[in-house]
């Protein structure tokens, strides 16, 4: 949530913060603002899109080849031009920006004004920037250890930038909770909150820790703890390049990334499913697996799509490993009374590596003694950095906000796990190993055949555009695909739909069903087929306007429903890695015809950093 930019070097700071900026976009788009030093302090800021920050910005034509930028996700405060970052204290001496949230800011906000500080917004930033401005005004101390003080002084989570008029060469930033990365040019060093920004200029970034504090100036940078402690950080090389954060071509993010996900379940395979071998291969889990299969019980922890994908692995643990399996939402799980230790293991899932909740349920778990492993999409976030070990999904880049291909590709990490896991216990056989390898193989090929014509898809999103509401079904594997499919819909498209196992419509929802309301039943299963049947019979009874996920062969689901969407047929345990792939572009084209903004849905951000 937020994203944070900052530039030193030989270029105009302005067209680096707000081409990064625009790339970082997708974790908060309420307002956006920069700070420029010059001869003076320039601040720039507006409610609403990077765009318009550019628009006010060519008309100020801001100079400076330090600074500092922000995209806001309101969490404190309105979305409005004074709640926009940056923020600076009375004296207009410095700007700060900030992504996270400082939980105590009420208290030292009152403390502060009794001092006379004047507040002019409502937000946790603000706070903080008076009180870096009051410490460093009461105390013979410099403007550094003055943020390092305050720092030390705020509960919650942050990470910043500062710049400061009086020393116009140089940056300050500092991590806890929030993530934040220095990028390693030549005669030029940037800052941003992941590493879209940095792509451009160099591969090269320092990744922050938390508690860690560092000044960025034209010639280099140098870390250390808050306490103090100077540290040596290790380079990395990152992976991405520029073609992964742009469009290609597509009209939205969103489109591009569900049309990639052909080659991105094959990319989470590569070298890891041994067709030849008949076995799988996870070098991130070496010398782990022993303790994943000698688990009392698998703990899921996850929030949203990644917490579906973690469904459907407990279907698939279970089925293929007989490990027992607990999906959590991380953020229910961090605040119960845990009855985890060491006998268990934790598995968390994010795409983005970052989120708040999952972070928290990971160090909860590790706390109590459990084995905590990963499965994340972004190289080198915290999550990732964090677990014991892990199995990156190498999805690529995932920019839209609705989450797609790293639905995909975590399910595909998951079935790796589980068979790799069932094989270890001597539970899978060798004929269903091989009869999944090679599905799993050609998995790529049946998401291109979906992908080829989508014609159909298109046909019903027309048809339903303007429908109040929507009831998805599933079951088994694809009751976790029926809630991501209705998830997915109400956040790009602001339609209320519901995800229910489909037997049990029954037992409520069924009184929705009249001749208006459109059924999406996924059909695709062939064990629990019959029963599926007799649910969409159960809706056409009552009129509902019924529109099937169905494999190729199912001739009977295809006479009942209204609209059928057919994917290739495959191993029931494989196929959420099909029928979810309709769904998202039955979501994508409702949401486009209905003129939704599909990247950027209100109130979301990409990547959720707060609580
Ligand atoms: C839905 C979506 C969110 C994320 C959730 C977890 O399309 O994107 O529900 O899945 O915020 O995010 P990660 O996977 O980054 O932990």
């Amino acid at each position: 949530m937020c994203g944070i930019v900052g530039y030193a070097g030989g270029r105009q700071a302005s067209e680096v913060i707000l081409k990064g900026l625009q790339r970082l976009e997708y974790r908060g788009y309420d307002s956006a603002g920069m700070a420029l030093l010059n001869d003076d302090l320039e601040l720039i800021k507006v409610r609403g899109k990077v765009r318009d920050l550019a628009d006010l910005a060519e008309k100020h034509d801001p100079h400076g080849t330090v600074g500092i930028g922000h995209t806001r996700w309101a969490t404190h405060g309105e979305p409005n031009d004074v709640n926009a970052h940056p923020h600076t204290g009375t004296h207009r001496q410095f700007a700060l920006v900030h992504n996270g949230i400082i939980e105590n800011y009420n208290v030292i906000r009152q403390d502060l004004e009794k001092k006379g500080h004047t507040f002019t917004g409502e937000t946790d930033t603000e706070v903080l920037a008076h009180l870096i401005e009051e410490i460093h005004e009461m105390s013979d101390i410099d403007f550094y250890q003055a943020v390092q003080q305050a720092l030390l002084q705020v509960e919650g989570t942050y990470g910043i930038a500062i710049v400061h008029k009086y020393h116009p060469d140089r940056i300050i930033v500092a991590r806890k909770g929030s993530p934040l990365l220095i990028g390693v040019g030549d005669g030029e060093y940037f800052v941003a909150s992941d590493a879209s920004p940095v792509i451009e200029y160099t591969h090269k970034v320092v990744y922050l820790e938390d508690e860690e504090i560092a000044v960025i100036t034209r010639d280099g940078y140098e870390v250390s703890t808050l306490k103090n402690v100077r540290l040596t950080k290790e380079v990395h090389e990152l992976a991405m390049n520029l073609e992964q954060i742009e469009k290609g071509g597509f009209p939205h993010f969103m489109l591009k990334e569900i049309f990639e996900q052909g080659d991105t379940i094959g990319d989470c395979m590569r070298g890891r499913l041994i067709v030849d071998e008949n076995r799988i291969q996870l070098g991130g889990l070496d010398g782990y697996v022993d303790r994943l299969c000698d688990a009392r019980r698998v703990i899921i922890a996850a929030c949203g799509t990644s917490w579906h994908s973690g469904l459907v692995g407990e279907y698939l643990f279970e089925y293929l490993a007989r490990i027992p399996v607990e999906v959590e939402y991380a953020s229910e799980f961090r605040y119960r009374e845990q009855l985890i230790d060491e006998q268990d293991v934790m598995i968390v899932i994010s795409q983005s590596g970052e989120t708040a909740d999952t972070l928290a349920a990971l160090r909860e778990a590790k706390r109590r003694g459990a084995l905590v492993l990963g499965i994340c999409n972004v190289v080198g976030s915290t999550i990732a950095r964090e677990t014991d070990a892990g199995v990156y999904t190498h999805a690529g880049p995932e920019i839209g906000v609705a989450s797609t291909k790293a639905f995909t590709a975590q399910v595909t990490v998951l079935t790796m796990m589980a068979m790799l896991a069932g094989r270890h216990r001597k539970v899978l056989s060798d004929e269903l190993m091989r009869e999944l390898v090679r599905e799993l193989r050609d998995v790529p090929a049946r998401v291109r055949a979906i992908l080829e014509d989508t014609s159909g898809i298109e046909k019903v999103a027309r048809m339903f555009t303007y429908a109040p509401n929507f009831l998805y079904l599933g079951r088994s594997y694809n009751f976790p695909v029926a809630l991501e499919g209705a998830l997915k819909l109400k956040e790009i498209s602001y339609i209320h739909a519901e995800g229910y196992p489909a037997a049990e419509m029954k037992h409520g929802p069924i009184a929705l069903i009249d001749e208006h309301m459109p059924v999406v039943v996924i059909a695709a299963t062939d064990h629990t087929n019959e029963k599926v049947v007799s649910n969409i019979e159960e809706v056409k009874a009552r009129k509902g306007r019924i529109i099937a996920i169905s494999s190729n062969g199912q001739s009977d689901v295809a006479r009942l429903a209204e609209f059928n969407l057919s994917i290739p047929e495959i191993h029931d345990c494989l196929s959420p890695l099909l029928a979810v792939i309709p769904l998202q572009l039955l979501s994508y084209h409702i949401a486009v015809n209905r003129k939704c903004h599909v990247d950027q849905p209100r109130n979301l951000a990409k990547s959720v950093t707060v609580e």
